[in-house]
């Protein structure tokens, strides 16, 4: 079931977003070689408290962090470590938060100190990619508009989807209906209408599409090692076109 939000939900949705991009944001700019991703945890769950809103991730379906931090060949929902981080890393950093009833969430690949030009290059057609899903995030068109947008973006270049894990529904609860792919055909599944609130958040993988999950029952990486980007914007469909919630 598909909830649709009045102008007035998506205004209370803006503030949910605003604080979870804010304060990941602020996490981004602080990644740099030495800091270790629990150091990052820490920070968010911090500036969480300081404005009164509760961290979306902790203790959903008994994930243990309020931040997830996925380095490298980690795809997503990597837990925070004591390890440092070091020069030549990236960093995908996914954050949600939950106030006045609503949630928020977002996501941003970064890089730790100086990366290569493949790993820069990986990190701008997720980005890219994203933006073109939301592009198409319009009534009327489909919701395999905007997965065949993210596809075709990040395949011309060679990279591939993850098809394990998609995008989302958002509102009152952090998954809803419908689950967003970022795969699929144009002009196929359901109608996109003003109201609906939808997570989109390419997952995209350097080489092969297939990913493991780690014993932890969390971490996501991918089959042969090679690298992964993450973005996430959480968008409200509008009869003026897509707003994206998440940003400052
Ligand atoms: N942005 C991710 C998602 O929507 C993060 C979820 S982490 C979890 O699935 F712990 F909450 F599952
Ligand atoms: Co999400």
């Amino acid at each position: 079931m598909i909830v649709l939000k009045s102008p007035q939900e998506i205004d209370r949705m803006r503030t949910a977003c605003r604080i979870a991009y804010e304060i990941l944001l602020h996490i981004s700019e602080l990644v740099q070689p030495g800091v270790t991703t629990f150091d990052l945890e820490q920070i968010a769950s911090a500036e969480a408290a300081k404005r009164k809103a509760k961290c979306a991730f902790k203790g959903y379906h008994n994930y243990p962090s309020s931040l997830c931090c996925s380095p490298n060949n980690q795809v997503v929902h990597g837990l925070p470590t004591k390890n440092p981080l070091k020069s030549g890393d990236i960093l995908s950093l996914d954050f949600g938060v939950y106030i006045d009833e609503f949630y928020g969430d977002s996501a941003v690949t970064v890089p730790v100190g100086k990366i290569s030009t493949a790993a820069q290059a990986l990190i701008a057609a997720t980005e890219h990619s994203l933006y073109a899903g939301i592009e198409n995030a319009v009534p009327g068109n489909r919701l395999g508009d905007v997965s065949h947008a993210v596809q075709q973006y990040v395949e011309k270049l060679g990279y591939s989807v993850v098809r394990d894990f998609v995008g989302h529904g958002i509102g009152r609860n952090l998954h809803e209906d419908p689950q967003v792919p970022n795969f699929g055909q144009p002009g196929k599944g359901l109608k996109l209408k003003a109201g609906m609130v939808l997570a989109i958040e390419p997952m995209i993988n350097e080489k092969s599409h297939d990913v493991i999950v780690l014993d932890d029952q969390w971490t996501v990486i991918t089959s042969d090692g090679g690298l992964s980007a993450h973005f996430e914007h959480t968008v409200a469909i509008t009869d003026k076109g897509p707003e994206i919630l998440t940003r400052i």
